[in-house]
This record gives structure tokens, C-alpha cells and sequence, in this order.
């Protein structure tokens, strides 16, 4: 990593584009939790300071290349500017003839972000006309997303290619953290996984299973395998088509030896903000959702995390923004946080909801670390070198 922002780097009158992650939670055009935009402030005010012109390009949510209700990055823009005290242009445009003329209007030091890069149909397919035109709106690539960094698309990658580029402050800050934790750490090692994005992580479980020696599975992830083992998961969230991979998840633990645990009772309802009922897992009904783990569970889950030396966790168990299913997330959070203070066991976790849960039940320094990232940082534990990193470590 020697291409890293610096105060050396001359920028006045440079025409920056800062790809970061503004991918944060909304509920009803509202944003639920901020850390990703916070995290981002050193970066932008160094290029304020340095008096660069700064084009943020981001991507909320994945609207697959079309333009996509709700999922505007303009909220965002205004929220950004808030933090900041000061002007954010929202440019609502997606990329086009006449952007390049827009940008070159800004003056030194100035902030235009751009509406959401995934609404370009070359994004996501990492296109090479796509990657060089966006790279022609600025002078020089700055990529300050560690988050998005697992992603060959073009804001990420694909740009690299033709303009200098370089590392940001928060992508620094966030790998070498990293990879100094990951370097320490001591077995029995614990990784509790679970969210909502069940397909990119579930291919990612079978590649970690030899690394760990217990993977606990919750949330959407687990109802997943509680299906594929043959329980009723009525509504719940849950992948189809993944018999072959979650074959191969158990055949690897066995091989490996680590042990992947499951919920055996959870808390469901019949609707998002419904109150809950404990079920074990065999009592589901066709119209009722799971959206939380159980007690039982939580005392397994305790028990294995009194025993590990590392635990690392990406991905609540349930929908803790409804009072009702927050117990098991808030529960691991407590554990977790308990036996990094008393033992002064490594703890790690990571991604936007997780991020979230963490705010949410004020445990934010109670952890070793915490990442920004979701798949970038399971993906990183895996000890692949992500594709977003690659390329900037190829363009010196
Ligand atoms: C994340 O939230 O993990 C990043 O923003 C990447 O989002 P994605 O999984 O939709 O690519």
C-alpha cells in the first residue's frame, strides 16, 4: 500500500473521484444509522482542506443496473452535508453526456455527489466503456470503501485501469486494522453469522469452515439450512436452490472439524411488527415468519462464546429494529461484549446491520473492532486479496 492519501499528494484544483460507502439502512426514506457516512469525514475534509474538487460516487441498496425508486442517494447527500457543515451538490442525473461540464463547474474544494452509481447498467458488470468514461470525469481515483471492495465493478475496479489511483484514509485504517487482529488471534475461534443477504454469504461459509472451530448460523442464513434439513420455516426469509453448497458446508465441517451450529427455537410472528411467539424449530406454521432466535439457543450460543478466544460475528439474529425480536442480537452482543472485557478475548464484528444493532444497544466500544464491512470483511477473512485492493495495489 504505498499509493495512500496523503498530506503530500498536491490536489488544489484536482478533479478527485472518492468512491465510498454510503450503502446505510433506511426505513421510510428515513436513515437509520450513520456510521458509514461518519467514517468518511476525514477522507472528504483532507480533500476540502487540500482544495480539491470532490466527486463522491457511491451506491445504495442494488437496483441491477436501472433506475430505482427509494433508493436515491440524495437523503444522503443532505445528511452528509450536515455533518459537514457545508454544501454538498446532488447531481440526480445518472451518468451522461453532459456530467463531465457539471463537474467542471465546481470550484476548489467543493463536494458534488453523484446519484447512485449502481443505477448505471456498466457498473455492476464492471463494462470497460463504462469504467474509462466514468474515470474521465476526474483527474485522479480514490477509493475509500473497504466495504464495497470484494465488488469487481467498475467504480471499484474497472476504474483503476485508466486513472491514477489511490487509497483513502478509512479503507487504510480499516485493513490494517484488520489484518493485525486477524494475525493475532488465538483458537477456539467463533464466527456467528447471520443478516439477510443469504446468497453472498452462504457461499462464503464453506471457505471459512477450515479457519474456525465453531460457525454459529442465525438470521436469514440459518432458516436456510433449518429448511434444507427438513423443518417448516413458513414466510420466513430464506434461499432456495442451495442444497448442492450447504451439502458441501456440512461435508467441510466434518472434514475440518468445526462444529456449524443452528437454532433450535425461535421467536416468530405472523408479521414484521407483530409481537413474538417461541417456537422450537419443529413447530412452525405455514404463515408465520421466524424473526428472531430463541432462549435455548441464546444458551448454547453463551456457552460456545465463553469457550472461544476469538469471536468474530457478522449479521444479526433476528429483526432487532422491532423491539420484540431484538433479544437475540442485543443477548450475543452482551455476551460478546462481557467476555472481551473480562477475558481480553479478540472480538471482531462487522457489516451495515451490524454496525446498526451495535449503535443501537451502545456496545460500539466494547468490541476489539469494529468494520464498516459486511461481505468485504468475511471475504477478507477468507485471506483473499479483494479484487478492489488488488487493483489499487496495481495501479502504483
Ligand atoms: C455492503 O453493505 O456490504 C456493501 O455496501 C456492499 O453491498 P452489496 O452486498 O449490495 O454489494
Amino acid at each position: 500500500m504505498n499509493n495512500i492519501l496523503d498530506q503530500n499528494l498536491v490536489l488544489k484544483d484536482k478533479k478527485v473521484l472518492l468512491r465510498v460507502d454510503l450503502n446505510v439502512p433506511m426505513k421510510s426514506g428515513a436513515i437509520t444509522e450513520t456510521s458509514r457516512i461518519e467514517k468518511i469525514i476525514p477522507t472528504i475534509k483532507l480533500l476540502v482542506e487540500k482544495k480539491a474538487k470532490i466527486i463522491i460516487l457511491s451506491h445504495i441498496g442494488r437496483p441491477k443496473g436501472k433506475i430505482a425508486e427509494g433508493m436515491s442517494l440524495e437523503p444522503i447527500s443532505k445528511k452528509l452535508s450536515l455533518l459537514l457543515n457545508k454544501e454538498v451538490l446532488f447531481n440526480k442525473n445518472i451518468i451522461n453526456e453532459n456530467t463531465l461540464s457539471e463537474i467542471n463547474k465546481l470550484s476548489s474544494g467543493s463536494i458534488m455527489m453523484l446519484e447512485n452509481i449502481r443505477f448505471n447498467e456498466g457498473e455492476e458488470l464492471n463494462n470497460s466503456k463504462f469504467s474509462k468514461k466514468l474515470s474521465n470525469l476526474g483527474d485522479l481515483y480514490v477509493n475509500d470503501a473497504f466495504s464495497c471492495s470484494h465488488r469487481s465493478h467498475a467504480s471499484i475496479e474497472g476504474i483503476t485501469k485508466y486513472i491514477p489511483s489511490y487509497f483513502g484514509l478509512q479503507i487504510t485504517e480499516e485493513i490494517n486494522a484488520l489484518n493485525k487482529i486477524t494475525s493475532e488471534i488465538k483458537k477456539p475461534i467463533t464466527l456467528i453469522i447471520g443478516g439477510s443477504k443469504i446468497s453472498t454469504k452462504i457461499k462464503i461459509i464453506k471457505n471459512l469452515i477450515k479457519k474456525f472451530n465453531n460457525i454459529i448460523i442465525v438470521g436469514g442464513m440459518a432458516n436456510t439450512m433449518l429448511k434444507y434439513a427438513g423443518s417448516k420455516v413458513g414466510k420466513s426469509i430464506c434461499e432456495n436452490n442451495c442444497g448442492t453448497l450447504i451439502k458441501e458446508i456440512i461435508e467441510n465441517s466434518n472434514k475440518y472439524n468445526c462444529k456449524i451450529i443452528c437454532p433450535v427455537d425461535v421467536v416468530v410472528a405472523k408479521k414484521l411488527e407483530g409481537t413474538g411467539e417461541i417456537k422450537d424449530i419443529n413447530e412452525i406454521d405455514d404463515d408465520e415468519m421466524i424473526l428472531d432466535i430463541g432462549p435455548k439457543t441464546i444458551s448454547s450460543i453463551k456457552k460456545i462464546i465463553n469457550d472461544s478466544n476469538t469471536v468474530l460475528w457478522n449479521g444479526p439474529a433476528g429483526y432487532f429494529e422491532n423491539p420484540n425480536f431484538e433479544n437475540g442480537t442485543k443477548k450475543i452482543l452482551e455476551i460478546i461484549s462481557q467476555k472481551t472485557k473480562n477475558d481480553k478475548i479478540f472480538s471482531i464484528a462487522g457489516g451495515g446491520e451490524t454496525v446498526a444493532a451495535i449503535k443501537k444497544f451502545k456496545k460500539f466500544d466494547s468490541l476489539t473492532f469494529v468494520s464498516t464491512a459486511g461481505g468485504a470483511f468475511l471475504e477478507h477473512l477468507e485471506g483473499k486479496t479483494l479484487p478492489g485492493i488488488k487493483a489499487l495495489n496495481r495501479n502504483v
